[in-house]
């Protein structure tokens, strides 16, 4: 048998640290979309757990869907080339959207993303992204809601994986590679 090695992991952002940041973002998204219909649309797998605790604290009426994009190349690294793997099964055209991600790195992932959902003419269509990793940015793109930042570093845990594993740990950790 083939046993994965333990990463070491540093604690980065603890599971209060994290729910108070959820509180919070929705807090700014329950003053913005008041009045109107929202649309929260999950990018899979990543943001499975951060879409579960903000969409619980949401106050207008919300509809929530699903896509799911992977980019080619190392689990560590993006390639830049996002393969759309599954699509929404709701219609936007003319829905207040606000797509729901676990961490900006690069950026090509929600280019591609904001890119395809364009041209589908959504009243509107804003980024809520848990974590803002800008030194890694290769495209010119920010959130309109953002939850934490930091610096460079490999990061699991809330969503976030390292070949799949380590998305069930409910705080944020750095993984440091033995
Ligand atoms: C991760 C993360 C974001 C994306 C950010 O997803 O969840 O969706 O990468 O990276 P970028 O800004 O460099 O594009 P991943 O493709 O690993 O799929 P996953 O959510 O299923 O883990
Ligand atoms: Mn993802
Ligand atoms: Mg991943």
């Amino acid at each position: 048998f083939f046993f994965m090695s333990e990463l070491n992991l540093k604690p980065l952002y603890s599971a209060e640290t994290v729910a108070a940041t959820v509180t919070r973002l929705a807090t700014e998204i329950n003053r913005d979309y008041q009045g109107v219909d929202l649309l929260l649309v999950g990018i899979l797998k990543g943001s499975f757990l951060f879409i579960a605790d903000l969409c619980r604290q949401i106050e207008v009426p919300v509809s929530i869907d699903f896509m799911r994009l992977a980019s080619y190349g190392s689990e560590t690294q993006s390639s830049g080339i996002i393969e759309l793997r599954k699509d929404l099964e709701i219609s936007i055209r003319g829905r207040h959207v606000l797509i729901v991600e676990d961490i900006i790195d690069s950026g090509l992932t929600l280019q591609s993303l904001l890119h395809r959902l364009r041209e589908r003419q959504p009243a509107s269509l804003k980024v809520c992204a848990l974590i803002d990793k800008r030194a890694r940015r290769e495209v010119d793109i920010e959130a309109d809601y953002v939850g934490l930042t930091m610096d460079d570093g490999f990061i699991v845990g809330y969503g976030l994986d390292y070949d799949e594993r380590y998305r069930n740990l409910p705080g944020i950790y750095i993984a440091e590679f033995p």
